[in-house]
């Protein structure tokens, strides 16, 4: 397929995300022949030549042949609330777009504070930089918004200057190699699907661990706390990828309606339930693995000492449709925990009579475990016979699993879900209505903690959370896996 050339405005681009992942994604596509001109926006004072020293020291250090793939950045400073500087941005990007023959297609990358995500749109629209002749794409990050109200706010906003079918929403989960694997591993694969419900699977257990602490995101994070950062969008994600059922067709809009469909039967919780069924952590001082001291939440600079936000939550969620009655989705996400880990297991149901009763003890559910990060594969437990006399069973694991190093060379993330937004793909961006849906879960909970002034459980840095959490599972007869 013939590649699209476009021009690309990155508002942000001397932001963390930019130097973190997109100019390395960009870098990637630029070896596989995307063509590109990019302008960088933000509000700091650069030179073309000081913003390309910028993104030349952001790409990974084997990366060759970077001359002609810099030569494509330039830099613009900007005030977002100033109109003039969108139009004196029209004419340059007009000279661009003939220059590198980029037939008006445009994608407008906001890796902004959300605050400015309204304005920018306005001015894009107002300075007749997103009426081009060739199409118009519009690329977001989270968050979308704090609450329902105010990504509807934010969602009419971007609405006057882009339709529905031009706003990419990022959620990066949905470029990670693993959680695009899902779907094949469910519908390609009969012995899977043959079990994948309420007969045949007592639980599923999703774990997003992070080791880091709130690092120099303090402002941000301290305002949004982990149930917003991390279950809103990526832990609702999972749990819809794992949750759904098979699309008709793959297209997008097949693919993300059974999304939604999903997300609407995910029971909402109430002040009667909430505290029984999520739990709210804060870490204190802790030590790493090696027995380094990392220090507590409200230790950490720009934390308030008086600090509430929750750094950890862990939840039983249950999904009210055909397939899921009573099935428990436990999720669970944290800052400073033991490992660095996304991964998913799905736990079968026992048969209703085991007949190695003698050593049951050595009988364990099948499990099957989708590895996402940092290690990318599978693994399915099974009971088997032990070799010789014993007459025992052992469990074994049949394992897939590729580890980060032999995976440096492919995609990551970012890369593949900026190639599907060139192509115009959206299937792995959140449409508005799977944004409204994890917001109205999402409000559920934030009401009820507030109605019932649920306080954070505390558990020490470079652990698995509180104990709350592992108690949360340990009512309903289960207990979270190790990871694996
Ligand atoms: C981001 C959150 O969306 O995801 C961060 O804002 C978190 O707090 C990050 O660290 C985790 O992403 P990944 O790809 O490293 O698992």
């Amino acid at each position: 397929t013939t590649k699209e050339p476009v021009l690309i405005f990155l508002f942000g681009a001397t932001g963390d995300l930019a130097r973190r992942k997109l100019y390395s994604a960009l870098y990637r596509l630029y070896k596989k022949d995307q063509d590109f001109a990019v302008i960088g926006l933000a509000r700091r004072a650069h030179t073309d030549a000081t913003f390309r020293d910028l993104i030349n020291d952001s790409l990974p250090s084997e990366a060759g042949q970077r001359k002609h793939f810099l030569e494509r950045f330039y830099y613009r400073r900007l005030d977002i609330t100033r109109p003039e500087s969108f139009v004196q941005l029209k004419n340059f990007s007009d000279e661009l777009d003939e220059r590198y023959q980029l037939h008006g297609n445009r994608i407008f990358y906001l890796s902004l504070a959300p605050a400015h995500f309204g304005l920018a749109a306005k001015h894009l629209k107002e300075s007749g930089l997103a009426t081009t002749p060739g199409w118009k794409r519009l690329i977001i990050e989270k968050p979308f918004g704090h609450d329902l109200q105010s990504s509807k706010e934010l969602n009419e906003s971007l609405l006057h200057a882009f339709n529905e079918n031009e706003i990419y929403r990022i959620d990066h989960y949905l470029g990670k190699e693993m959680v695009q694997n899902i779907e094949v591993l469910r519908f390609a694969n009969p012995i899977f699907e043959a079990v994948w419900n309420r007969r045949y699977i007592s639980n599923v257990q999703i774990t997003l661990s992070e080791t880091l602490g709130v690092g120099e995101r303090a402002n941000y994070y301290d305002q949004t706390g982990a149930l917003l950062d991390m279950v809103q969008n990526h832990i609702m994600q999972l749990l819809t990828l794992v949750a759904m059922e098979p699309p008709t067709r793959l297209e997008t809009d097949d693919v993300r309606y059974e999304k939604v469909k999903v997300l609407k039967a995910v029971r909402p919780m109430n002040e009667n339930n909430v505290v029984e069924q999520i739990v709210r952590g804060q870490y204190t001082r802790g030590m790493t693995p090696e027995r380094k001291k990392l220090r507590g939440y409200l230790d950490e600079e720009n934390i308030s000492s008086a600090s509430d936000t929750e750094t950890f939550v862990a939840a039983r969620f249950l999904i009210d449709n055909y397939r899921w009655s009573g099935v428990p989705f436990y999720v669970r996400t944290g800052k400073r925990m033991a490992e660095k880990s996304t991964q998913i297991v799905i736990q079968f149901k026992k048969l209703p009579k085991n007949p190695y009763f003698h050593n049951v003890n050595h009988v364990g559910p099948n499990l099957l475990v989708i590895y996402i990060s940092p290690d990318e594969g599978l693994s399915l437990k099974l009971n088997v016979k032990e070799t010789g006399e014993t007459g025992n069973t052992i469990p074994i694991s049949m394992k897939f699993r590729n580890n980060e190093l032999a995976m440096e060379n492919m995609q990551d993330a970012y890369e593949r879900l900026m190639a599907d937004c060139i192509k115009g793909d959206s299937t792995n961006f959140t449409r508005w209505d799977e944004v409204a849906y994890s917001w109205e879960i999402v409000d559920s909970i934030v009401d009820s903690w507030k109605k019932r002034r649920v306080p954070v459980d505390y558990y020490e840095a470079g652990t698995m959370g509180p104990t709350s959490s592992d108690e949360l599972l340990e009512k309903y007869g289960h207990r979270w896996w190790p990871l694996m």
